[in-house]
């Protein structure tokens, strides 16, 4: 879910709006807001996309210069306008929003209940807007204080009331929340794209801290002693424009776009001349790595396919094995994990619930974590020993794209150093894989310059069921990307396959016409995969194959083939990825999906 405020001297309607607009890939079950008039609280919401609420709005409109706004991805009741925050008390003067997950709500909804309060909707929320309002003694912020000590879980909260309209208070607990600093004007918002354009001095706030804002002053306290804390004012250096469309049609393809850009910046200051990897931001000596026995990483979605290809690279420059866990499953697994453990987690948001828990998991076993995150000031990057910072500037669609490819990036200049401080690669080596990484944003740039050849391959999938990716090693973990991101936007049924497993059941759902795409970039393995199509042909599939420059063979086993140029394999997958997120996308918009907000899912998932 997605949180904005406002305290200031202009109108809030749309501020609120316009800041929901940029939250809205955090969730867009519903929204609402609720402002303070003249005359009382008044609260205004819609199920669905923001444009419902929009629509409201133009028929009622809300007038103030105080006010708090929600969008909603559904966890405790399902969407509907009654479950949609803004929630209010039953004297309709005190209006809350939140994000995260109330544990202990039934018990406390049971005893709100006993006392004569009664519920207009289904959500853990609408529990803190009736306690506040029970336990009010005259003061916001003491109240919230009092409320907050009686909650189990994550919430980030704005909370405003007619009975202070110069106030707003916000608190955060496991949950994202900044506050932005403006002159005689004050935000706050669970991330700084919903703010940008109103300023870029930010306060992150830490578990349990509880803010008051008011036109010219922001007074942040531990909400547990009342003792006022000193949090660090940061100014961010994200560009309103990064956060817009441009002339895209859709963010997901601005995205795809942005790729050599974004690998540039990834890479960018960490080559020397001498081609040597350098990254002072994880100061591990040549002794320390030596002590590691075993690398850990963790990850959810896209960012674990990420994790794949690191654990590939790592392992073969380094031979330090690493295992790799969903984070989701790690941190209940009672993880193997100790002093001797380096743990990477990923994470472009660094906010993401169960990355959060396992990397908490993981120092509490007295490992060290190194965060690979795009999110300066993020939970994760917060928390984390060491963070390798991935340079994709803000990513909007909720389909991962130039995330997935810096964080595949980072991974390999994070594999050469660890062999450069090993030495376990001799320097002649290393310097032609650093040739080959300074190489790879052209090539993509190339990849990019003939989108279009990738059309009529979506357009020959519309139709279908289903569709299977297959490969090997590396092109393994291409290929549940590919999948995913075909998944996520079309909603198409896709698998993917290590192409020697396909025989040993799935093989069995292949028919007449059925999609196979077969990523073959591996040269090595290149005559055991066109085996594995040759089996699935036999059985009526079409193959589209992906292999790289000058494999012209492929053509005698595929129906259609897409190339890719030629670079060390460790490096495919940031290229092969290329034509399969483009895939995805012309599909999408063949189908006339919502692309940037595939339905049911959330950019960033700060519920467990
Ligand atoms: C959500 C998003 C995915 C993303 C995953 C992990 O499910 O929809 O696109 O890969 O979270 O997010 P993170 O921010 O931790 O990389």
């Amino acid at each position: 879910c997605g949180i904005v405020g406002y305290i200031g001297k202009r109108d809030v309607q749309p501020i609120l709006v316009n800041g929901l607009s940029k939250l809205e890939y955090r969730g867009y079950d519903s929204a609402g807001i609720a402002v303070l008039e003249p005359g009382g609280l008044e609260v205004r919401k819609a199920e669905g996309r923001l444009a419902n609420l929009d629509g409201k709005l133009k028929t009622m409109p809300v007038r103030g210069t105080i006010g708090i706004g929600h969008t909603r991805w559904a966890t405790h009741g399902g969407p509907s306008d009654a479950n949609s925050h803004p929630h209010t008390d039953m004297s309709g003067a005190f209006s809350i929003v939140h994000n995260g997950i109330i544990e202990n709500y039934l018990e406390i909804k049971e005893e709100l209940v006993r006392k004569g309060v009664s519920f207009a909707s289904e959500t853990d929320t609408e529990v803190i807007v009736h306690l506040i309002a029970d336990l009010y003694d005259g003061q916001l912020v003491s109240t919230v204080r009092r409320v907050i000590r009686k909650l189990q879980g994550a919430y980030s909260l704005g909370v405003i009331t007619q009975h202070e309209p110069d106030k707003l208070v916000a608190v955060r607990q496991a949950s994202p929340l900044v506050i932005g600093a403006g002159a005689g004007e004050n935000f706050i918002a669970s991330d700084i794209s919903a703010i940008l354009e109103h300023t870029k001095d930010v306060y992150i706030l830490e578990d349990g801290d509880v803010a008051t804002l008011t036109l010219d002053r922001i007074d942040i306290v531990k909400g547990d002693t009342g003792e006022p804390v000193d949090r660090k004012l940061h100014r961010i250096d994200w560009d309103e424009e990064q956060v817009q469309k441009g002339p895209y049609e859709h963010y997901m393809l601005k995205e795809i776009h942005e790729q050599p850009l974004t690998l540039r910046n990834t890479m960018a200051g960490r080559i020397d001349g001498g081609n040597r990897i350098v990254l002072p931001e994880i100061p591990l000596t040549e002794q320390e790595l030596q002590r590691i026995e075993k690398m850990y990483i963790v990850a959810c979605g896209t960012a674990y396919h990420a994790g794949l290809v690191g654990k590939f690279a790592i392992e073969s420059l380094t031979r330090i094995p690493v295992e790799i866990d969903i984070a989701s499953e790690f941190r209940y697994r009672d993880p193997i994990v100790s002093d001797n453990t380096l743990v990477i987690v990923v994470s472009q948001s660094g906010e993401t619930a169960d990355t959060i828990a396992a990397l908490q998991e993981s120092q509490r076993r007295g490992a060290k974590v190194l965060a690979v995150t795009n999110v300066a000031g993020s939970t994760i990057a917060r928390q984390a020993d060491y963070v390798l910072a991935t340079k994709a500037g803000p990513e909007i669609a909720v389909a991962s794209t130039k995330a997935y490819t810096a964080q595949l990036l980072a991974f390999e200049l994070l594999a050469l150093y660890f062999a450069q401080t090993l030495r376990t690669l001799d320097d002649e080596t290393r310097s032609s894989l650093v040739d080959g990484i300074k190489q790879l944003p052209h090539q993509v740039e190339k990849l990019l310059a003939n989108a279009d050849e990738i059309k009529w391959f979506a357009e020959s999938i519309l139709d279908r069921r289903s569709v299977f990716f297959i490969g090997r090693g590396l092109d393994y973990a291409v290929a549940l990307e590919a999948s995913l991101k075909l998944k996520e936007i079309s909603y198409i049924h896709s698998e993917a396959y290590a192409a020697g497993e396909l025989k040993h059941g799935s093989l069995a759902l292949v028919e007449e016409g059925t999609p196979v795409i077969a990523l073959v970039t591996h040269q090595q393995l290149f005559e055991k995969t066109v085996s594995n199509i040759k089996e699935a042909k036999a059985r009526g599939a079409r193959v589209m194959g992906v292999t790289v420059d000058g494999n012209v063979e492929l053509l005698d086993s595929v129906d259609e083939a897409c190339f890719i140029p030629r670079t060390h394999q460790l490096f495919a997958p940031i290229l092969a990825v290329v034509p399969m997120q483009l895939l995805s996308y012309y599909t999408s918009l063949a189908l006339g999906n919502d692309i940037d907000k595939p339905r049911n899912l959330a950019k960033s998932v700060t519920v467990e």
